[in-house]
C-alpha cells in the first residue's frame, strides 16, 4: 500500500463534458453542440496547414512572433503583449497556475464556462460561483463576492452558455472595483461575433489589472487545431510566458491560425451568415413558444417550460439527427444550447422543434 495522492483539489474536478458528435443508429447528423463554425476554417488556413507538411520534422517557433504580429495587424493589439496558447483554455490554465493557489479564491459567474472551475481546482485554489441576474453577468454581485483572497475574476463577454454580454462601462466598473490583488479576465471566445467590439482592449490598455483571452476555435473554425491567445499588461504576459511550454503550438497550428486571421473576407462572410441565421432561428423558435435571450454569439440558449420538456425535446432532436447541448450542468436545466448552423441546419432545427411541440404550437 503506497501513499501516493494527487494535489489537493484535483479529485474535486469533474471531468469536462464535450459536446456529443454521434447518435447511435442515426445518419445525416448535424453537430450543434460545441459552437463550432459550420463552414469550417478559411480555405487559406487549410492551404497553410497543408503547406507545413514539409516542415514537420522541425520544432515550431517558440515565440510565435509571426502569429502575434498577424494578430496585431488584424486587431490592433500590441504583439508584445500577446501570448499564444493551446486554445484559450491553456491561457485560462496559465492564469490560474500563475496567480492562484491554496487559500486563494477564483470567481466566475453562475452560468460561467466550465474551465474556470477546473483550472482553479487544478491550481489548488477555491472556486467561487457568483449569481447572475436573469442570465446576465451581474457586476454588483461579483464585486460583493470579492474578498481579500480573490485573485482572479473570470467573465466571458459575451457569455457561454447564455449568449448575453455587458457593456464597456460595466466592465470598467468591475475592473475598477476589484480588490487590488485581483485580476479581471475577460474571456472573449465569442468576441469576434460582435461587430465592431474591441473585446475589452480599451479597458485593458487603460489599466494594469485586466487581461483578455481569445480563441481561433469559434469564428475562425479551428477548434481542432487548438489555438488561442491572451492579451494584457506587459508584466502579466511576462509571468504567463514563464510557465508556457516553449513549443506549445505546432507548426501546423501556427501557420493555419495566421492565415485564418488574415482572411478577412472569409471571416466577414461567416460572421454575417451567423448573424442572419441566428436571428432567423431565434425568431422561429420564439414563434413556437421557445424563447431565448438576444444572443451575441454563435449559439442560442433556447428556454423550455421545464427540465422534462427540454430533455424530451433534446431526445426528439437527436432522433432527427440534430445534436444540441444540454446545459443542466451550467445551472440551466430548462434550456438547450443550440449552435447556429448553416441555413439547412437552422431550418432542420426549427422544423424538428415544431414537430416536437405538436399542433398546439
Ligand atoms: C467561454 C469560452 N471560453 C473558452 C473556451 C475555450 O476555447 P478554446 O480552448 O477552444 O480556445 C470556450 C469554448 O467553448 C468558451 O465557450
Amino acid at each position: 500500500m503506497n501513499s501516493i495522492t494527487p494535489q489537493p483539489g484535483i479529485m474535486d474536478i469533474a471531468l469536462y463534458q464535450g459536446g456529443a458528435a454521434h447518435v447511435a443508429g442515426v445518419d445525416n447528423v448535424v453537430k450543434l453542440s460545441s459552437n463550432e463554425n459550420p463552414f469550417g476554417p478559411s480555405p487559406k488556413a487549410m492551404d497553410a496547414a497543408r503547406a507545413t507538411v514539409d516542415t514537420l520534422h522541425r520544432y515550431p517557433s517558440t515565440d510565435h512572433a509571426r502569429l502575434r504580429s498577424a494578430i496585431g495587424d488584424m486587431t490592433g493589439l500590441d504583439p508584445d503583449r500577446i501570448i499564444c496558447g493551446v486554445g484559450s483554455d491553456e491561457i485560462i490554465t496559465f492564469l490560474c497556475q500563475a496567480y492562484a493557489g491554496p487559500g486563494d479564491e477564483v470567481l466566475y459567474t453562475e452560468h460561467g464556462f466550465g474551465m474556470y472551475k477546473i483550472s482553479a481546482l487544478a491550481a489548488g485554489a477555491t472556486p467561487v460561483e457568483v449569481r447572475e441576474r436573469e442570465r446576465v453577468t451581474d457586476v454588483d454581485a461579483l464585486l460583493a463576492g470579492c474578498t481579500e483572497r480573490t485573485r482572479l475574476v473570470f467573465i466571458a463577454n459575451p457569455n457561454n452558455p447564455t449568449g448575453t454580454m455587458i457593456g464597456e462601462a460595466e466592465v470598467a466598473r468591475l475592473a475598477d472595483g476589484l480588490p487590488k490583488q485581483a485580476i479581471l479576465v475577460l474571456d472573449g471566445a465569442y468576441a469576434e461575433y460582435v461587430e465592431g467590439f474591441d473585446a475589452g482592449q480599451s479597458v485593458i490598455d487603460a489599466r494594469q489589472n485586466v487581461v483578455m483571452t481569445r480563441t481561433f476555435s469559434k469564428l475562425y473554425g479551428l477548434g481542432g487545431l487548438r489555438v488561442g491567445y491572451g492579451y494584457g499588461p506587459r508584466d502579466i504576459i511576462d509571468v504567463l510566458n514563464r510557465i508556457r511550454g516553449p513549443f506549445n503550438l505546432s507548426n501546423v497550428a501556427l501557420a493555419a491560425a495566421e492565415a485564418a486571421i488574415r482572411d478577412t473576407e472569409y471571416v466577414d462572410y461567416c460572421r454575417a451568415e451567423n448573424a442572419k441565421w441566428r436571428a432567423w432561428l431565434a425568431e422561429a423558435l420564439a414563434e413556437l413558444g421557445v424563447p431565448s435571450d438576444t444572443s451575441c454569439t454563435n449559439f442560442i440558449l433556447a428556454r423550455f417550460g421545464s427540465q422534462d420538456e427540454a430533455e424530451a425535446c433534446d431526445l426528439y432532436l437527436q432522433s432527427q439527427g440534430l445534436i444540441v447541448r444540454r446545459v443542466a450542468g451550467y445551472n440551466l436545466p430548462n434550456a438547450l444550447r443550440i449552435t447556429v448552423g448553416d441555413e439547412s441546419a437552422c431550418r432542420r432545427v426549427a422544423q424538428a422543434v415544431k414537430e416536437f411541440k405538436g399542433p398546439a404550437a
